[in-house]
């Protein structure tokens, strides 16, 4: 059960998919005047671009693809340097040396989301892009990124991949920067067992983004095609069966995020309730998160992996598959030159930060960020104070 999709699977996607069996129809391209094709890939573009308030919408097969496919819609070239946080998943750095950019890890501040001072810092004269990601949900610090972006004339890319109808001063994410990515694999805020979706306002883009995406193809393939493909595409499309489940799962969104946030409330005050000395909670730059999980930070690594072992549970640091130190098939990437641009404690603030956080679970359980203590999105009231009493009172003889 480890995204929040997950538990509210029910006969809603079951009946999309149904369709489709019955249809016959599986790729997404059918017969468009034949009434048994369901058209579910692109209904379900329609319906994602609604719901973010984005113009344009493309599919793909997976939130890896659909960061590939804005890179290489905003014509990335190799050698372009990409600002990246050294708290994310390994997607976010593979995306980028996948279409021939090299990822600059930047730190990560207390939110757990990209330090814009510390992004400054790291631009070079071959830096072109910027590739904030809305870490367990927690929108970026937008307004210092898009005002580093004017000032150094970059591309953003969000990556949503964990943020799925997360807001920031009244946006949906993935419609501030250029282009949004977003994944539905399963420990993500909706999910179709794998799939991506892309978004954007600018029609070329989307055209370039699309054309990616399916072989160098114009828009759900209209028109006459040879002569008009610009660019070398891939297949990184969705089929049928795929949109028909995301699209059940869509159509229940908001009650997903509505459960997390009330969820995650009570859980928040319950533990503070406790009154425990020299707990924090992390930085949230607008409370249209996305309430996934909840993140206590400790005043120091040592109280904090105390606190860890007595929950039986771990720190960020050492929770795994989103930390760059533990990311050994980046630490031993070369470039073609031979050099090594990464390697074990390169980001000493973010190591300290990931040192002193435990994650709880609200609506991800995932052992992969730490999240093995916490509540889920079906926990009751009594069960969510009976959780936050037990977290106090084996934190408390620890950091008092
Ligand atoms: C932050 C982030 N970026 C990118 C991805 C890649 O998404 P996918 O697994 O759908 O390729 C993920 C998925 O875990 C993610 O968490």
């Amino acid at each position: 059960m480890p995204g929040p999709g997950t538990f509210f699977f029910g006969d809603e996607e079951r009946q999309e998919v149904m369709e489709v069996m019955q249809s016959g129809y599986l790729c997404r391209y059918g017969s468009d005047d034949d009434p048994n094709f369901k058209q579910k890939v692109y209904t379900l573009e329609r319906e994602f671009a609604r719901f973010t308030g984005a113009q344009y919408c493309v599919a793909v097969n997976s939130g890896t693809s659909a960061l590939m496919a804005a890179l290489v819609a905003l014509g990335i070239r190799p050698g372009d340097e990409v600002l990246v946080p050294g708290y994310t998943f390994i997607a976010s750095m593979s995306a980028v040396l996948a279409v021939g950019g090299v990822p600059v890890l930047t730190e990560i501040d207390e939110s757990l989301t990209m330090d814009a001072v510390d992004a400054e810092n790291k631009i070079s004269p071959r830096t072109r892009f910027i590739l904030p990601v809305h870490m367990l949900g927690n929108p970026c610090d937008m307004t210092r990124i898009m005002a580093l972006a004017k000032k150094y004339n970059l591309h953003v890319v969000e990556d949503c991949c964990q943020a799925l109808g997360g807001g920031y001063q009244g946006r949906k994410l993935g419609t501030i920067g250029a282009l949004g990515a977003f994944s539905l694999n399963i420990y993500k805020v909706i999910n179709a067992g794998d799939g991506g979706m892309l978004i954007t306002n600018d029609q070329t883009l989307y055209q370039r983004a699309f054309a990616f995406h399916d072989q160098g193809h114009l828009p759900l393939r209209k028109g006459v095609e040879i002569g008009n493909r610009t660019l070398i595409g891939l297949n990184m499309r969705m089929n049928e069966l795929t949109g028909a489940y995301a699209l059940g799962q869509l159509r229940k969104l908001e009650r997903i995020l509505n459960t997390l946030r009330a969820k995650k409330a009570l859980f928040k005050q319950a533990i503070q309730a406790g009154g425990l000395e020299g707990i924090t909670f992390r930085r949230i730059h607008d409370p249209e998160e996305c309430a996934t999980l909840l993140t206590v930070q400790f005043e120091t690594e040592e109280l904090a992996a105390q606190a860890a072992r007595a929950l039986n549970s771990k720190v960020v640091f050492n929770s795994g598959w989103h930390v760059y130190h533990n990311m050994e098939q980046l630490l031993e990437y070369r470039t073609a030159d031979g050099r090594q641009p990464y390697h074990k404690n390169m980001l000493p603030r973010t190591d300290s930060i990931l040192k002193r956080s435990i994650n709880l679970s609200v609506g991800v359980i995932d052992p992969g960020l730490g999240a093995d203590f916490g509540i889920t999105p079906l926990s009751t009231e009594a069960e969510i104070h009976q959780k936050a009493e037990e977290f106090v009172r084996i934190v408390k003889p620890i950091c008092g």
